[in-house]
């Protein structure tokens, strides 16, 4: 039997455009200990931005399992940055700081994963971030990746710059700003770190797909906690199916009928939060990918404007299936 080493914390990562407060509830549902908002670019909101504000969106029985990810265009901003966000959620225990977003424009001016290269610019932004965060009484933490690309692999220098600025939770995704996602992620490092700073919570990222991959990051890493993405946009069920060590890969082969009761869980959802079908649409996308008998499904969803309908067709779908 193929058991997990130990007990990872599991959580679900920030997703831009997907990680909405639905999608949140059904990850959640299904044994994701803690699940991210997307990333809030605050100095949006502080010039009244509504898309980024809804993204704060956190129901109050989830205030307690929903982590915060913030990112600032200018590094010396982040105190107000902070302040911002405790004034517009109530409950926050954790805020995490962004340094290992690709886009373009972050990573050019280094406040999200360009800083990754510049170790004193990752310290300045641990030492605000965490003085900030100390002032209300909340966690910091930072989501990062093993370095600037594969030559340029400085991981070590960059957790030791942020636990000298007093953090001590760090999420690691094991790959580099180039790499993107055709590479495989690497372990290696993140093993190294949580060898080298074994007092810090380090929690694993990349590629965790099934119970071997989550066997194997934890093998090789000894980290505190697992982040899942893409497996879990595809199949959010995967968090209870890696409780319950029943995981089936969910991306090629599978029917309909098989991922519909998490696509009704999260209409269910929607209909709960008063979202609309269009906020949703991209999520069920990701949930019905490679999956057989669903392009009349889909095509079905692309004409459809109103959930509570869209959510009658699915139940009907259900019903029929036996
Ligand atoms: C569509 C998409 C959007 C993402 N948005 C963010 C983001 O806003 N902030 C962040 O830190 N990471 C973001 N990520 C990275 C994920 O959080 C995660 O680190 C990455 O997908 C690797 O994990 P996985 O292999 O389990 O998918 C995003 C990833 C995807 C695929």
């Amino acid at each position: 039997m193929n058991q997990p080493t130990n007990q990872p914390t599991l959580y679900f990562p920030p997703i831009n455009k997907l990680g909405n407060v639905a999608f949140r509830r059904v990850c959640n549902n299904s044994g994701a200990e803690f699940v991210f908002t997307e990333m809030v670019r605050v100095e949006k909101i502080i010039e009244g931005d509504p898309f980024q504000l809804r993204k704060l969106r956190i129901p109050k029985d989830m205030e307690n399992k929903t982590i915060v990810q913030i990112i600032c265009e200018d590094i010396n901003r982040i105190e107000e940055c902070v302040d911002k966000i405790v004034e517009l959620t109530h409950g926050l225990f954790e805020i995490n700081y962004n340094m290992g977003c690709p886009q373009s424009t972050m990573s050019k001016n280094e406040c999200g994963g360009g800083i990754v290269k510049n170790p004193t610019k990752v310290k300045q932004v641990a030492q605000a971030l965490a003085k900030a965060c100390k002032k209300h009484n909340i966690q910091a933490s930072i989501k990062t990746r093993i370095g600037y690309d594969r030559e340029n692999i400085n991981i070590l220098e960059n957790v030791q710059n942020i636990k000298d600025a007093g953090i001590t939770k760090i999420y690691i995704h094991g790959r580099t700003l180039l790499d993107g996602y055709r590479r495989p992620a690497t372990y290696e490092e993140i093993g190294q770190v949580k060898k080298k700073f074994p007092e810090l919570e380090i929690i694993g990222n990349g590629d965790i797909v099934d119970l071997n991959s989550l066997n194997n990051l934890i093998k090789q890493t000894n980290c505190d906690g697992v982040l899942i993405g893409r497996a879990a946009l595809n199949n959010p069920y995967i968090f209870k199916e890696l409780t319950n060590q029943t995981h089936i890969k969910h991306s090629s082969g599978i029917e309909l009928i098989t991922t519909l009761p998490a696509i009704i869980e999260l209409l269910q959802y929607g209909i709960q939060e008063e979202l609309n079908l269009d906020y949703l649409k991209q999520n069920i996308v990701f949930m019905t990918k490679g999956v057989i008998g669903s392009s009349e499904f889909r095509t079905k969803l692309n004409n459809t404007s109103d959930i509570k309908e869209f959510l009658t067709y699915c139940e009907n779908l259900n019903i029929n299936k036996y």
